[in-house]
């Protein structure tokens, strides 16, 4: 029998990827038994919610979801329901491998998986304004919460990622000298746990903001970087930088009870229904799932493919300098399968 998935083809450029993708995946030979659900302005047209009860049914028993981008349409009031899941399966490890692939990024031997707590930190939405007299709002505090827990389980992943995909060190990355409290509790908790891998994955830590500079300077040294919610948010932005950019960047979110893979773009509709999409951090995201699923031979198959037809160039989408369409480049990858 098939393993079970849930698949949300998403909005914008969403569906078109999710087709190339799914091209990809069956020349590959994968057999995945999908439950097909809507979130996003889709099912908000189709069932006048974005985020269907029964959506996170599906995800809740198939325990992993492919899921294309969702538009988040500005000032309607509707939440991003790329939030809401991640709460709703408290998906606390975000994982964004980024590597150099092409010409055009600015470095050619990158290799980092940035992995970012997802839950806590600044990002929890614990935030006021105090009005003053003539002044509504005179004052402004956002509270950053850390739990011990919280810290244990990211850091307990990015160890466990390292060993599973052969890597040799984690960077705890922090800001301790001046967040004595919330990223003290992280560096100290990091320095822990990286105990129960001594002699297997080497650790080191860095203040957030030599980080960014570092990177910037000379990628190359970093191996995986653990870190809390908005720093994980900015480096990893910056990482996808360093590398050449959004069309080429997969992106997890892991919980104890759900893993849900996206590509780190969003639903493009400047590009969207043309058939130019670029479907590359999509399909690297599904080789996450495959990888999470048990099927890393697929997984391995399907990614030199994909990256052998990139490096090669002679079919490429237009964000990475080519004219193909997304149909084409899928068809292209598919061949290298045969
Ligand atoms: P975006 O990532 O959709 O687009 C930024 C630029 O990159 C655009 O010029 C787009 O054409 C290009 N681009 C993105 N993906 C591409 C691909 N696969 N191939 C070729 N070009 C690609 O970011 P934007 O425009 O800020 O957001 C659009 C919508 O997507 C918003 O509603 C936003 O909320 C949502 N979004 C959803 C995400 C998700 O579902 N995980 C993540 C980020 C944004
Ligand atoms: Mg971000």
């Amino acid at each position: 029998m098939s393993p079970r998935a849930t698949l949300i083809r998403g909005d914008g450029i969403g569906p078109e990827i999710t087709a190339a993708a799914l091209a990809v995946l069956d020349a590959a030979g994968v057999r995945i038994d999908w439950d097909e659900q809507l979130a996003g302005v889709a099912a908000m047209e189709e069932t006048g919610t974005p985020l269907p009860d029964a959506t996170v049914e599906s995800i809740r028993q198939t325990q992993v979801a492919l899921k294309g981008p969702l538009t988040t349409p500005v000032g309607t009031g509707f939440r991003s329901v790329n939030v809401a899941l991640r709460k709703e399966f408290d998906l606390y490890a975000n994982v964004r491998p980024a590597k150099s692939l092409l010409p055009g990024g600015r470095y050619d031997h990158v290799d980092i998986v940035l992995v970012r707590e997802n839950t806590e930190g600044l990002y929890i939405g614990f935030e006021t304004t105090i009005p003053m007299p003539g002044e509504p709002k005179a004052v402004a505090a956002s509270v950053a919460i850390v739990t011990r827990r919280g810290c244990q389980r990211v850091v307990r992943y990015a160890f466990e990622y390292a060993v599973a995909h052969r890597r040799k060190k984690v960077t705890i990355c922090h800001k301790a000298n001046i967040l004595k409290a919330v990223s003290g509790l992280f560096l100290e908790v990091g320095r822990e746990v990286s105990r129960e891998y001594a002699g297997r994955v080497a650790v080191d830590d860095i203040i957030i903001d030599a980080c960014a500079m570092k990177l910037v300077l000379d990628p190359t040294p970093f191996d995986v970087i653990v870190t809390t919610n908005m720093f994980g948010d900015i480096l990893s932005d910056e990482i996808a930088g360093l590398v050449g950019g959004l069309g080429l960047a997969p992106g997890a979110n892991f919980g104890e009870r759900a893993a849900i893979f996206e590509a780190v773009h969003g639903s493009a509709p400047d590009i969207a229904g043309k058939g130019v999409a670029n479907p590359s951090a999509l399909l690297f995201a599904a080789c996450m799932m495959l990888e999470h699923m048990g099927e890393p031979d697929a997984a391995r198959r399907i990614r030199q493919a994909l990256e052998d037809t990139l490096r090669e160039g002679e079919v490429r989408t237009r964000d990475v300098g080519g004219n193909a369409s997304t149909q084409a480049f899928a068809d292209a990858v598919s061949r290298r399968l045969g």
